[in-house]
């Protein structure tokens, strides 16, 4: 993933066998705390099915016609469907490089859904679009979200990942599932296991793959108040969720300094 000048964005792919486990959240909060530290940020959402990513940021389908789904029915570049959501997140004109792209998964209308439903994806596309994207938008970082389970998408965006962050809640079903998505997890240097709260029904689970669990992401009440998940870490600076999430980032940050 290259621009002439630059080095090569790094891919983050959090993923998670279990729904609900907080990728949509950690993915939208990254996002605005590395922009918000000066980087060029773009979030892809590869959650086909149920695509949440955009209500984060206030963006919908009756305002913004494309869509990831647009890219893959060959419709359109994925430029075209990444949209500027820097102004969301931050008072302009924010730090000095600093920017937050989101390309939006959502399936709009029911023409639409009918070919979603009854057109063949090539999922090709996805791994050439993730590079595309972060050539044409000069980026340092991409995060992508993901469908959890097993699927497709959720393969390749595992297999495009330079940091693999999963969020883990130790049931029986999950430890089922990561035997069976082992051969897609990249190993201690790029392998982030990362406890989902516990109040998402997470219990002790020691290691991942082989590599420990050091990260453990705190629950918060306001979360379930209907607070806009999306800005959770600028309306609470000082949360425990912020400050572990924060850590990811700096992780995050290290690797992209790596990067060459
Ligand atoms: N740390 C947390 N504490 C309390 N609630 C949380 C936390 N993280 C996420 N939630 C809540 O849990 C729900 C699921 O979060 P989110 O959508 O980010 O998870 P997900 O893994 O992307 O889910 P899905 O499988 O539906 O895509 C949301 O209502 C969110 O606000
Ligand atoms: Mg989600």
């Amino acid at each position: 993933v290259t621009a002439p000048g630059r080095p090569p964005a790094t891919v983050v792919t959090v993923y998670s066998w279990s729904g609900g486990t907080g990728r949509t959240l950690t993915v939208a909060s990254l996002g605005l705390l590395l922009a918000a530290r000066g980087l060029r940020v773009g979030m892809l959402d590869t959650d086909l099915a149920a695509p949440a990513l955009h209500t984060h940021f206030g963006l919908a389908p009756g305002d913004h016609p494309l869509s990831l789904a647009d890219y893959l029915f060959g419709d359109t570049e994925i430029e075209a469907a990444a949209y500027e959501v820097t102004g969301a997140v931050m008072p302009s004109p924010g730090p000095p490089g600093g920017a937050l792209l989101l390309v939006p998964s959502w399936v709009d209308g029911a023409d639409e859904l009918g070919h979603a439903l009854s057109r063949h994806v090539d999922l090709g596309l996805l791994t050439d679009g993730i590079d595309r994207f972060a050539r044409e938008a000069a980026l340092d970082v991409v995060l992508l979200d993901t469908q959890n389970g097993l699927n497709r998408s959720a393969v390749v965006a595992l297999l495009a990942a330079d940091l693999q962050l999963l969020l883990v809640t130790g049931s029986t079903a999950e430890l089922e599932g990561m035997v069976l998505i082992e051969p897609l997890l990249a190993g201690a240097e790029r392998v982030v296991p990362v406890l989902a709260a516990p109040g998402r029904g997470a219990t002790a689970v020691g290691a991942v793959a082989g590599v420990q669990v050091t990260a453990a992401l705190p629950y918060a009440t306001e979360l379930q108040r209907g607070v806009h998940s999306g800005q959770f870490v600028q309306a609470h600076p000082s949360h425990p969720l912020t400050a572990r999430l924060g850590e990811l980032a700096d992780r995050i940050e290290h690797r992209v300094a790596a990067q060459v």
